[in-house]
């Protein structure tokens, strides 16, 4: 998809280079896949918007906190006008550990493990910075043509990678009528089987007390969640919500509605934190399992461990009002009676209630809170 003469996007990425010298240490193509662990909060890129975190086209060089329209930390802020400004150095710093650099700043991020990893992510950043003045559209095809080849790099490497792979496959073909697929492997389905129910049955050996859950939900959840669980901007509520559920518009949360605890267990490893979801440790799990019962009241000492052993002594408030389906014991099913299709109700008939908009998930734009939209 060349639109204009190869020479001018040679040109143009060359002047991309002396603008930023350290372009060569980081491999864009690999800090593309870091840029996945930023992406539940970040986007970047053409028509980029503000989510949970600021859009990051042309962060460096930019002075921190400082990208319009977005709600920063009042520690972002005064970072920004204490004169930080994202260069490398000061963005490999952020990286690595977010919270010890800028104490008080709400990327609720652990950081990023490899040296590596930051520099290939600070390439790819790099590669949406506004261009020299003099070339913008020239610099932005530039950008363009570089993903295209990106692409095809990648289309090459599962080639490559995908022949010998087939030559060692030993799984059992599908014996099913069209023969399709393969029968999953022990080790797929044990990654798959982690549910767990409501009498305890396929919890992992672990514990957590309120006090070990609090900074990890600080880090990890509040951004979205709010540090009491009352949820940041439209991001879900976890606490509270008590006595709602016969009101016009009842607040169901962990408290006030969901029935067992095994859910919040299993929704929170299988899920959470959103954008990093099966990154958290089982002890991690019980340990917000055990912080999400104290911000509902269920548990008040903050030394209250939960483990594998007591997890079923806990209660939730609403589990009565659950019950089984037992529809076909009505009167109606049992006597098997047919049903009636056709003038069932004498009269008109008159509208009595309508569903309510129940999704929970921000939409972004136009969000004071710039809460991200999920794609
Ligand atoms: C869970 C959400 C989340 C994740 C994941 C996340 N960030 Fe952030 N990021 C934020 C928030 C929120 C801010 C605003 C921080 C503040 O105001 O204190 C931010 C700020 C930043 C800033 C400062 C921008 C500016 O305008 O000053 C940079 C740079 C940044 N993030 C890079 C990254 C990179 C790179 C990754 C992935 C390796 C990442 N972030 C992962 C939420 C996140
Ligand atoms: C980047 C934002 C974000 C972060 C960080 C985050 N969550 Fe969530 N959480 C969400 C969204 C969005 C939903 C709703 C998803 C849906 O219903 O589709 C949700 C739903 C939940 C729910 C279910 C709420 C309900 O009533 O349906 C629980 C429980 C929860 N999160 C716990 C956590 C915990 C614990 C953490 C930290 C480990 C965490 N979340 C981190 C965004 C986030």
């Amino acid at each position: 998809m060349l639109k204009f003469p190869k020479s001018a996007a040679i040109a143009a990425l060359a002047l991309a280079v002396c603008a930023s010298p350290a372009l060569a240490e980081g491999d864009a193509d690999a800090g593309k896949k870091v840029f996945n662990k930023c992406k539940a909060c970040h986007t970047v890129g053409d028509g980029a918007k503000h989510r949970v975190g600021p859009h990051l086209n042309d962060v460096f060089g930019r002075t921190a906190g400082t990208a319009e329209g977005y709600k920063y930390s009042k520690a972002m802020i005064a970072a920004g006008e204490g004169g930080l400004v994202w260069d490398d150095a000061t963005m490999a710093e952020y990286l690595a550990n977010p919270k010890a650099m800028i104490k008080g700043t709400k990327m609720a991020f652990a950081g990023l493990k490899e040296d590596a990893d930051v520099a290939n992510v600070s390439a790819y950043l790099k590669s949406f910075a506004a261009e020299p003045a003099e070339e913008p559209a020239a610099a932005e095809d530039a950008a363009v043509e570089t993903e295209d080849a990106e692409v095809e790099t990648a289309a090459a490497t599962t080639e490559d990678t995908a022949e010998p792979g087939a030559a060692e496959m030993t799984f059992e073909a599908s014996k099913g009528a069209f023969g399709l697929g393969r029968v999953a492997t022990v080790e797929e389905i044990t990654a798959w089987d982690i549910d767990i129910r409501p009498d305890g049955a396929g919890l992992p050996v672990g514990k957590g007390t309120v006090a070990d859950g609090e900074p990890i939900f600080t880090d990890y959840c509040a951004v979205c969640h709010g540090d009491f669980g009352e949820g940041a901007g439209r991001w879900p509520v976890l606490a509270g919500g008590h006595d709602t559920l016969t009101k016009e518009r009842p607040e169901k949360t962990i408290g006030s509605y969901w029935p067992y605890l095994s859910t919040v267990f299993d929704y929170v490893r299988r899920t959470m934190p959103f954008g990093d979801a099966r990154s958290l440790s089982d002890d991690d799990v019980y340990a917000l399992t055990a912080y999400l019962l104290y911000l509902n009241d269920v548990v008040e000492d903050e030394d209250f461990e939960l483990s594998n052993e007591n997890f079923t002594s806990i209660r939730l408030p609403n589990e009565e009002n659950f019950f089984d389906d037992n529809r076909m014991s009505e009167p109606h099913y049992a006597q098997g009676v047919e049903p009636c299709m056709s003038d069932c109700k004498p009269g008109p008939v008159e509208i009595t209630a309508r569903a309510q908009v129940l999704d929970v998930t921000p939409e972004g734009e136009g969000d004071e809170n710039a809460g991200g939209g999920i794609d």
